[in-house]
């Protein structure tokens, strides 16, 4: 059954985290913690989702006008315990008309990314099952310091006690509260207003309603965690790392099974949002971020690091840092190559060693091999770019564009100072500074001819081991020379 409300506890203040971000911004896997928990929620298809946020609201609130602007959210101004969260959302949604007649009320906390739906729809099937008033979701923990403990009465959940309230024998239960729960609406309505702060920590304690609604003859069960990672809760960034190299593990596992080689899974980084082809392959130390996307076939990594990024069929990307790029079909990008925003790599086409491209596109078979900057152009196809070219895009005030057509063979070493316009075919000759249009099917020549000064390093430099190489070179001629004595017939 859809829960009528799913409400989300994020107000606390995560000290443990010492970090000017809100605990529960921190990401994982290119999402939020909260909207980790908020995408978990979603799969149970809830009514509403009410947020509290307290700490740090403003950004937690602009955070979620972006990534799930269908949530509401109500302010905790003082956090004045679990309890009091809850009934503050409860009341939030009364005000706002939302009629709790329908599905349960689900109560989760902002602070546990790797809870998964197909983990709450079991606990709502549960709870529905059993016609339960309340269901807890536990879990089985050999260490289970600092967690409310599950009191337990037969098949049947009694209360919970919080670590700091335990008496020494209740510290020794295993089962704890992972302060995840499903609520008929009316046995949560008809208990949040009863609660006490009558405890160790002066809070109002959600986990007291257990006991309330277990004690006036109420259903409460308790149902096991089936992966106790699932519960866990996220307050230093020792956790936050434990978190991030799970949920790798579960990403990459996941994709293995469907049919990607991952060869060091320990190593490669994908985040949620990214989508690979079956038959791809990702080398270690590789970092799959946003939505990028694989074809099949394609060979990403070692080392690579891709940012929404579209990779093709069969395309080869090694030791690379691309970032809003598409690399085309069977394309083939580095070793060491940087690919900045806007840049199209067509079919088969090539950005090789050391090259750096931004807002171009580089046409079918063209290719940039070695050592350049590509920069502001739009590059034809089967066009060739010479090592160490550099698309003088910068004026030192504004960007200018440059045009290379289709066929063309740039020289090496040039310098192509946009705006500037290459016809199809043409040649332009090595060390080129070109400044003008190039028409099609010539050959520009930009660079001052070759002047040789003869014997200048033996008058100017004389005694150096130039000059010595240099006469070296001249006494081996003359004695090689037809007409030196050397050689004469006399001799
Ligand atoms: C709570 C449970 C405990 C359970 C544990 C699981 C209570 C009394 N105890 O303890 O049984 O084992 O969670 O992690 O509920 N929050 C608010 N407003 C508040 C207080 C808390 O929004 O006024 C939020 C926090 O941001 C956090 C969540 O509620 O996301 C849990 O609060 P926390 O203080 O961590 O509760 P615990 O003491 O860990
Ligand atoms: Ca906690």
């Amino acid at each position: 059954m859809r829960p009528s409300a799913v409400i989300i506890l994020a107000a606390g203040e995560g000290t443990r985290m010492k970090s000017a971000t809100p605990k529960v911004l921190h990401q994982i896997a290119g999402r939020s913690l909260l909207n980790h928990v908020i995408e978990a929620a979603a799969v149970t298809e809830p009514e509403h989702l009410m947020i509290v946020v307290g700490h740090g609201s403003n950004a937690v609130i602009e955070h979620l006008e972006e990534v799930a602007p269908w949530v509401s959210t109500v302010e905790q101004t003082e956090r004045r315990g679990t309890g009091h969260a809850v009934r503050i959302a409860l009341t939030a949604l009364v005000e706002a008309g939302v009629s709790l007649d329908g599905g349960p009320v689900v109560v989760l906390t902002g602070d546990t990314p790797l809870l998964t739906g197909t983990t709450l729809l079991q606990l709502l099937s549960a709870h529905e099952s059993h016609s339960a008033q309340a269901t807890i979701l536990t879990a089985e923990l050999d260490d289970p310091f600092g967690y409310g403990r599950i009191l337990r009465d037969g098949s049947r959940v009694s209360g919970i006690v919080e670590e700091k309230d335990a008496t020494d024998e209740q510290r020794l239960i295993n089962e704890i509260n992972s302060g995840m729960y499903a609520f008929s609406a009316e046995s949560i309505v008809g208990s949040i207003n009863s609660l006490t702060t009558d405890n160790s920590q002066s809070e109002e304690y959600l986990t007291d309603v257990i006991e309330l609604i277990a004690t006036g003859g109420g259903v409460v069960l308790g149902v096991v965690a089936p992966d106790s990672n699932d519960i866990l809760g996220i307050n230093d960034r020792v956790q936050l790392a434990d978190a991030a190299a799970i949920m790798r593990d579960r990403i990459n596992e996941r994709w293995m099974r469907s049919g990607v080689s991952i060869l060091d899974s320990s190593s490669t980084w994908i985040d949620v949002d990214v989508d690979i082809a079956p038959d791809a392959t990702v080398l270690p130390q590789s970092v799959l971020r946003g939505p990028t996307s694989i074809e099949t076939g394609a060979e990403i990594g070692p080392g690579t690091t891709l940012i929404s990024c579209e990779v093709g069929e069969s395309a080869v990307v090694r030791h690379t840092w691309a970032e809003l790029a598409v690399i085309g079909q069977s394309a083939n990008v580095g070793p060491y190559t940087y690919l900045r925003p806007g840049t199209v790599i067509g079919a088969r086409g090539k950005a090789g060693a050391f090259v750096e491209m931004k807002n171009s596109q580089l046409g079918d078979g063209s290719k940039v091999p070695h050592l350049s900057y590509v920069g502001d152009a739009t590059i034809g196809e089967g066009s060739n770019i010479g090592a160490g070219t550099v698309f003088v895009n910068y004026d030192g005030v504004n960007k200018h564009h440059t045009v290379v057509g289709d066929g063309v063979r740039i020289g090496s070493d040039n310098m192509i100072v946009a705006p500037v316009e290459i016809g199809n075919g043409a040649y332009t000759a090595a060390g080129s500074v070109i400044t003008d249009d190039v028409p099609p099917g010539a050959m520009a020549v930009a660079r001052a001819k070759q002047r040789n000064v003869e014997g200048w390093v033996q008058r100017k430099r004389p005694g150096t081991v130039s000059a010595e190489a240099a006469q070296t070179s001249q006494d081996d001629s003359e004695r090689l020379s037809p007409t030196s004595p050397e050689n004469s017939l006399d001799n």
